[in-house]
């Protein structure tokens, strides 16, 4: 007999659990963190029960060949994918509110309907509000099914009776599964959801996708257990305005994860924007302060622009922006110019900004970002229109960044002529990159009068 069901509270960010709630998780340090489980109570004598042998086979056969994987015809998220799902997976979908979710994935599960059963569950809006936006989104086949519940049991059931090969949970924060008291969204209902619904998909062979909710800070709410449980999790990024959005693959069991595909949302739902860097580049003017960048999205290249604007400062302490590259980064940059080169910034603020909503993480923006605060500061402009990229190390060395010629392909097909960056390795020179070694020397070459 278990015992009754006992309560504690489980901290999300390290798991420690605690009798008691608190504000603050004593272990890790966390605000805020600490949830509500449900323990049923389970006998702790673990040596009493006796296993069974397990059976095994050879790997190579362990496989079924007869299961192609659903392909949806939506280019960029089947490449993500690692070439289409795979029947019997479960997948997460994240993003923040507004971005996309449900639409792109009701075009996905739209897609998929045409060829096989597909249900679409919701238990964020109304079958009204759905079937208007799946009307909106071009939707015309029986074969799309669409259902409302909160329920993951219910969902379970379904899943496992195998009526449908694509099931979509929009979304995994607003079901509950019965048998636990904890409010929906709470970290054991959400990991008791997940778990009922995988262990249906993997019984019936139906694959799942699940939406799921981000926190303000940006990261997958509820536990981390659940990135762990599912086998891809795909998250949706960019500004809610507009802007494109970003969907990359952050873990996939049956695929790369250096994929991502750059989306566009119109009056018919996301779209693929097939030129990400002509639509970027766009409506750029030749000025000071403005720097082409060559950077990678995961194995694309794109060419963005990095805006710098220098302003002395009217107080007493100069203020520094950054929109689409981190802000430390942006001082730690600052720093460097300072130290190395001859520009004085200490009484001047710094504005800097990458055009089109997109987000730039690589170091081998540091160049370009310092090319465009010189550029700015001096009220000079590159050089013969160039492309750049590198990383800048705290001496002002310029070091070497990957895939250099897939971003010289790309500068080279939108017609720039010169691509600035750090020394190419022996046998890989290319004869329209300019090698420069050090900050310094790149800003006295190649900043020039407008
Ligand atoms: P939605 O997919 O509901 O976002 P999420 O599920 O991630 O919260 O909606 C995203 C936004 O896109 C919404 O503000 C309305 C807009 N939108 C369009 O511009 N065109 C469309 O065809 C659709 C369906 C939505
Ligand atoms: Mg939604």
């Amino acid at each position: 007999m278990p015992k009754n069901p006992t309560l504690s509270y489980v901290c999300s960010n390290c798991g420690a659990a605690y009798s008691k709630w608190a504000g603050r998780c004593s272990s890790c340090g966390e605000w805020n963190t600490l949830e509500e489980e449900v323990s049923l109570g389970r006998s702790a004598d673990i040596f009493k029960s006796k296993g069974r042998l397990l059976k095994s086979q050879p790997v190579i056969s362990a496989a079924s060949h007869d299961q192609p994987r659903l392909v949806t015809g939506i280019e960029e998220f089947d490449k993500i994918m690692g070439g289409g799902i795979v029947p019997g997976s479960v997948s997460l979908v994240a993003g923040q509110p507004g971005i996309g979710k449900s639409t792109l994935l009701l075009q996905i599960a739209n897609a998929l309907a045409g060829k096989m059963e597909v249900l679409y569950v919701s238990g964020e809006e109304s079958a009204h509000q759905v079937s208007l936006r799946a009307r909106r989104l071009g939707t015309s086949t029986e074969k799309l099914h669409l259902a409302t519940s909160m329920v993951a049991d219910d969902i379970a059931k379904t899943v496992e009776a195998g009526d449908y090969r694509f099931v979509v949970v929009d979304s995994i924060q607003t079901v509950m599964c019965q048998s636990i008291s904890s409010a929906a969204g709470s970290v054991s209902q959400i990991a008791a959801s997940t778990q009922l619904i995988m262990a249906a998909a993997k019984t019936s062979n139906c694959a799942v996708i699940i939406v799921g909710h981000v926190t303000k800070e940006g990261s997958i709410a509820g536990p981390k257990v659940l990135e762990h449980m599912v086998d891809v999790v795909l998250q949706l990024e960019g500004d809610t305005y507009g802007g494109f959005k970003i969907l990359r693959a952050n873990k996939n069991r049956y695929g790369p994860t250096n994929e991502a595909g750059i989306f566009e949302m119109a009056d018919n739902g996301l779209q693929v924007v097939q030129n990400p860097s002509a639509a970027l580049l766009a409506e750029r003017q030749l000025c000071d302060g403005s720097v082409v960048h060559a950077t990678m999205e995961g194995s694309r290249p794109i060419l963005v622009e990095i805006q710098a604007l220098v302003n002395p400062t009217n107080y007493g302490y100069p203020k520094r922006t950054a929109s689409g590259v981190d802000l430390n980064r942006v001082n730690l940059l600052i720093a460097v110019l300072e130290r190395r080169t001859k520009l004085k910034l200490s009484d001047q603020d710094i504005f800097i900004n990458v055009v089109g909503g997109i987000k730039l993480a690589e170091p081998a923006a540091d160049l370009a970002i310092c090319m465009a605060i010189g550029s700015a500061a001096k009220g000079l402009q590159l050089k013969d229109n160039a492309v750049v990229f590198g990383e800048v190390g705290l001496s002002g060395e310029i070091r070497h960044v990957p895939f250099a010629d897939k971003r010289l392909a790309e500068a080279l097909k939108l017609g720039f002529k010169v691509a600035i960056g750090p020394r190419q390795k022996v046998g890989k020179s290319n004869k329209m990159i300019h090698e420069v070694s050090d900050i310094k020397s790149a800003l006295n070459k190649f900043l020039k009068k407008g």
